[in-house]
């Protein structure tokens, strides 16, 4: 039996790491097993990226960029199984928002620090409302620098590069294995190297390798770490 802790009313748990290392998988499960709401922060980079696509907004036009950013209006549905919906302006784009031309794109987005200080705007208020397990990039180190309960999971390149392989080939989309890992490798860089936001290992983070370690086994060690402060 898991241990059971009391429903956190304004909770914050941050999930960062790179690419396929787990983290939404896994935050989605810990949310629902902790009465938390789930916060896909890469859903949010992703949302503005396909809106710019859709509107024809060229991905050098910062201005637009950033005016788009301001105005989005981005939600997340009711967690049902292990699908939580993301509506932009009202409209579901679940599916259309996780597209491998997409996940191309979403890097011209998610450099420029006045989209970025737009995004961490939404996701503390969204957070401040009723806590939240976040994932993303920089909620340990930006979002949410304060919150004590920060973990980093990290895996194997080639092993992150199989696992996106699969869900790929499951979503109907056979992509080169060579190509996911390329793809991984040239975002694991841009993560870690833009200016603002970067992909690091906060201050005060568990870090969790995944590499051998299943969704289960991994929640379990977030809620032993956990057990003494909920
Ligand atoms: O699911 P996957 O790991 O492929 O990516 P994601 O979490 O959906 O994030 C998509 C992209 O958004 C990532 O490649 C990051 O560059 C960016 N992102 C970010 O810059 N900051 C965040 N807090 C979350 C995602
Ligand atoms: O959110 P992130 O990009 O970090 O990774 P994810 O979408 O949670 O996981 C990528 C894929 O790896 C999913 O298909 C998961 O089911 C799988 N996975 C796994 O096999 N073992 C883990 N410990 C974590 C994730």
């Amino acid at each position: 039996m898991p241990p059971k802790f009391r429903k956190s009313s304004k909770l914050i748990i941050a999930i960062d790491g790179p690419a396929g290392s787990g983290k939404s998988s896994t935050a989605k499960v810990l949310a629902a097993r902790l009465g938390l709401p789930y916060i896909d922060t890469g859903a949010m980079y992703r949302a503005v990226t396909l809106e710019a696509m859709r509107r024809k907004i060229s991905f050098e036009n910062t201005s637009d960029l950033v005016r788009l950013a301001s105005e989005i209006e981005i939600r997340f549905g009711v967690m049902k199984k292990d699908t939580q919906k993301v509506y932009v302006n009202g409209k579901d784009v679940t599916k259309a928002n996780r597209t491998p031309e997409l996940t191309k794109n979403v890097v011209y987005v998610a450099r420029e620090p006045k989209i970025r200080s737009e995004m961490v705007k939404k996701q503390r208020l969204m957070g401040r409302k009723e806590g939240a397990v976040m994932d993303g990039r920089d909620i340990g180190t930006v979002v949410f620098p304060k919150t004590p309960y920060k973990f980093y999971f990290d895996a194997d390149p080639k092993l992150r590069a199989r696992r996106r392989y699969k869900e790929l080939l499951e979503a109907g989309k056979r992509v080169p294995m060579s190509q996911v890992l390329r793809e991984i490798e040239e975002r694991d860089r841009s993560d870690r190297e833009r200016k603002q936001g970067a992909l690091r290992v906060a201050k005060g983070a568990m870090v969790l390798d995944t590499t051998g370690l299943t969704i289960e086994a991994t929640i379990d060690r977030i809620l032993a770490a956990l057990k003494g402060v909920l």
